[in-house]
């Protein structure tokens, strides 16, 4: 069934029944980060994929499922529950920092008419890059395994930036759940949600 902003909270609480020992833990996280930031109505992005209020979780929701179907054709040893913390979370970074979001809704009429520019970012949010702010929001509230923390920090893989190469330092130490949430990302932004044919 495909997944839209109708059936999210219902696909959203079904991958919390897939945990495991951490699930007391991951639950508290899960209840802070909804009562704390902006997790239940942040954006994706500013101007391109799922710029709209739930895209993020949208989008977070579409790489864990779409993560945990490969997983069970690849690597069905890997736990649920790792799947569901990696992938979830990957860019829980987006929200921002308790209290203060990352993405504000553009007020700049033209901007948002002309170029799709339906938000843009908070002057305010300390600079980090995102999948560390992820990892820097869940690490000291869920214990994450090595794995876990590298899928997380690691998510998008090796790309071009300006003045250099992204995630190099992970090139072919890459682990598998690290392999599985940047594969699933890719593929939930390009085919599920720009319509890739
Ligand atoms: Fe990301
Ligand atoms: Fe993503």
């Amino acid at each position: 069934m495909t997944l839209t902003l109708d059936n999210l909270d219902a696909r959203y609480h079904a991958l919390f029944e897939l945990l495991g020992p951490r699930k007391a833990q991951v639950l508290a996280f899960k209840d802070y980060i909804e009562r704390e930031t902006s997790w239940l109505t942040a954006p994706a992005s500013t101007r391109f994929h799922l710029n709209i209020e739930r895209g993020l979780l949208l989008h977070s929701v579409g790489v864990t499922c779409n993560a945990l179907s490969i997983r069970s054709l690849l690597a069905p040893n890997i736990p649920d529950e790792s799947v569901v913390i990696a992938a979830l979370f990957h860019d829980l970074g987006k929200v921002g920092y308790p209290g203060k979001p990352y993405y504000l809704r553009n007020d700049v009429q033209w901007e948002v008419t002309k170029r799709g520019k339906t938000y843009k970012v908070n002057p305010e949010a300390t600079t980090m890059n995102l999948a560390v702010r992820s990892l820097y929001l869940i690490s000291n509230r869920v214990e994450l395994t090595e794995d876990e923390a590298q899928a997380i920090v690691a998510h998008d893989g090796i790309y071009p930036v300006s003045g250099g190469v992204n995630n190099l330092d992970y090139h072919h130490r890459e682990c598998r759940l690290q392999m599985l949430v940047h594969f699933a990302d890719k593929w939930t932004a390009a085919v599920d949600e720009e319509g890739r044919t």
